[in-house]
């Protein structure tokens, strides 16, 4: 069996920060010494002194290989997961998407088909419910037992994704009986589409359009139906990709009164803002996404509510579409720019610059945003999201004064932009390891294609 002793390292968990050695066997943690304490082993050692040994990430939102508005994101599962690595994530949870007249079984299968052989570090799914006849909703329970514990419902996109608040109730009051999830794209899609309708007939067509048609308002009223739906089924539910001061209101609110509503927020929305789709020409189209970049001001209502647990994640809605030949189709008509960015490969060192450097939430925080808490919400815990004897062996050695200008050229992301092409944060990955194999080292993913594992998720407790 394979021995690896990270040695000298502060190991930081969502409780814990301490200095210690951390001893892997095989594919699991076996051990934790107080620091200069462990014994001589025939093991390899990594030299982690000055540096964080933190759990490998969980980003709970991908997009990869996704069919959108006529084209499918830039990243695959062999890239995606490639580039997830290098920014210090092991463990993803992606969306399969069951089309209008499919069983969730095809839709599963066509999304198994997709990362089976490809993905490099280990992989969930959700499954997003677009159609929900009555055989549908049984099937539900089939996936819950078969590790797809949570389902992904679209309050927008009418005609293509989107579901009524009948269908929506019922998977609600299905996930009380089977212990799955629900995640919620909570923007009123109706609204939307008549103010999308209206801009285009006016000859609104720049991408700024994208973000004026689709209000803050729109989202904050998808989020209290999604709630109130929610407390009438007597069941949690989480909200996907949070953007607006408002809608954070919603779930506090919520939380106030004891409901168990979560939510997560996403990195584009801590460091973007409305302002980006002013930017000259086309450049606006980069920032296409659902729900869209806010006003200034936003950013720090969502930071206030990761630190006080209002919002529970930060994944990234990584779902990339290159400028050339993707974006581009909406030239003329921001209804046609696909909607997505790119993020996974920066979501762990801009939540380290803006929240720990800047001030804003502790070390332990960081480690409960990006790993703990997604692992707990999601079925995963505690094999991933700590370090813990038994845990897997999932473990980033993270730099936590380097400083790294992120740039599109230099990330591992196929998308010819990053929306945060010149920014300097500090904190950055060093070693990641997965199930206990160094998968990239000095800036290498040494991993093997297709070495990822499927990740049979338990339901919530
Ligand atoms: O614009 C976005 N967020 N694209 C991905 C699909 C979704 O709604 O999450
Ligand atoms: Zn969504
Ligand atoms: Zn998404």
């Amino acid at each position: 069996m394979s021995r690896l002793l990270i040695k000298g390292g502060r190991i930081v968990t969502a409780v814990d920060d301490y200095l210690g050695d951390v001893l892997v066997e095989g594919s699991t943690i076996s051990a934790i010494f107080a620091a200069g304490t462990a014994p001589a082993l025939d093991a390899r050692v990594l030299d982690a002194t000055g540096k964080l040994v933190i759990p490998g990430g969980i980003d709970a939102h991908t997009h990869l290989d996704m069919p959108f508005g006529g084209t499918t994101s830039a990243d695959d599962f062999e890239s995606g997961t490639i580039a997830a690595a290098h920014g210090g994530t092991t463990s993803i949870v992606d969306f399969a998407i069951q089309y209008k007249g499919q069983t969730l079984r095809q839709a599963c299968d066509a999304w198994m088909k997709k990362a089976e052989g490809k993905a490099a570090i280990d992989y969930g799914f959700h499954m997003i419910i677009t159609d929900l006849p009555d055989a549908v909703e049984k099937e539900m329970d089939v996936l819950v037992k078969e590790g797809v514990t949570s389902f992904k419902l679209f309050m927008a996109y009418r005609g293509v994704l989107m579901l009524d608040d009948g269908s929506i109730f019922r998977a609600l009051l299905r996930t009380g009986e089977n212990g799955g999830t629900i995640c919620m794209h909570a923007e009123n899609g109706d609204v939307i589409d008549v103010l999308v309708r209206r801009a285009l007939a006016e000859g609104h067509t720049a991408p700024k359009w994208h973000a004026l048609t689709r209000p803050p308002r729109a989202e904050a009223e998808a989020t209290y139906r999604a709630i109130c739906l929610a407390e009438m089924a007597g069941v949690p539910l989480y909200v996907v990709h949070l953007s607006a001061a408002e809608a954070l209101e919603k779930i506090a609110e919520a939380r106030d009164r004891g409901l168990p509503m979560h939510a997560e927020t996403c990195p584009q929305y801590l460091f973007l803002s409305y302002d980006n789709y002013e930017e000259p020409g086309f450049e606006g189209a980069k920032y296409v996404m659902s729900p869209p970049l806010r006003a200034k001001g936003n950013e720090e209502a969502l930071w206030r509510g990761l630190a006080m647990n209002d919002l529970q994640a930060v994944s990234t809605d990584h779902c990339p579409f290159c400028m050339k030949e993707q974006k581009e189709l909406g030239k003329g008509d921001f209804s046609k720019i696909p909607n997505g960015a790119p993020g996974i490969e920066t979501r762990m060192s801009l939540l380290y610059d803006g929240g720990v450097v800047k001030n804003r939430i502790s070390v332990n925080r960081f480690v409960e945003l990006t790993s703990t808490s997604p692992a707990k919400i999601f079925g995963l815990f505690p094999e991933k999201g700590t370090i813990a004897p038994g845990s897997d062996a999932d473990l980033v050695v993270f730099d936590p004064n380097r400083k790294v200008t992120l740039n599109a050229k230099t990330l591992h992301q196929r998308v010819d932009y990053t929306p945060y092409e010149g920014r300097v944060v500090q904190g950055a990955t060093d070693t990641v390891i997965s199930r206990g194999e160094v998968i990239v080292e000095n800036g290498k993913f040494l991993g093997k294609v297709g070495r990822g594992n499927f990740l049979r998720r338990r339901t919530r407790t």
